[in-house]
């Protein structure tokens, strides 16, 4: 009776710790995707030459990076928490032109969201182990 349940104890937690790890990863790459669509989002706007619509998209992308930079502060990369801090200040940047409605001047910040964001995709830290 009693191995029985610490088999079904032990079983339990074999099926649920990858269970609860993979769902955080889908949760995450969800975030992404969403991030992707505003940066879309933030493209269509500046060719459409909108502040409002910039600012909306820039908002929420900055939303998810602050997100994302969180997250790997969790897992102490500070080196990948950097990377986040780079993106969140190149949003920033874009946040202010689009405020002030200054969407010629915003080529320049919109390739450098582009950039942080392959920065960190290039440094991989998802196949990393935490806290290294
Ligand atoms: C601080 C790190 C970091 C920053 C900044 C970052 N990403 Fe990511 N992103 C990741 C990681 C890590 C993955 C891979 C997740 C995985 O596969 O487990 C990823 C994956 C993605 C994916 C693929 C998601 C999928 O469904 O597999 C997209 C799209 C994406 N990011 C978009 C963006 C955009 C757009 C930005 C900039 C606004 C951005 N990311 C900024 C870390 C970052």
């Amino acid at each position: 009776m009693r191995y029985k349940l610490v088999i079904a104890s032990l079983l339990g937690i074999v099926l649920i710790v990858p269970a609860a790890v993979l769902a955080q990863d889908d949760a995450y790459r969800q975030k992404m995707d969403d991030a992707q669509d505003a940066k879309d989002d933030l493209m269509d706007a500046l060719d459409h030459k909108s502040g409002p619509k910039a600012a909306e998209a820039t908002a929420k992308m900055t939303k998810i990076v602050q997100e994302t930079k969180q997250f790997w502060a969790a897992k102490k990369m500070a080196d990948i928490v950097k990377l986040a801090d780079a993106s969140l200040a190149a949003l920033d940047e874009m946040n202010k032109l689009a405020a002030s409605g200054k969407i010629d001047q915003s080529k320049a910040a919109f390739q450098k969201i582009g950039d942080t964001c392959s920065a960190c995709h290039d440094a991989h830290p998802e196949k990393r182990p935490a806290g290294k």
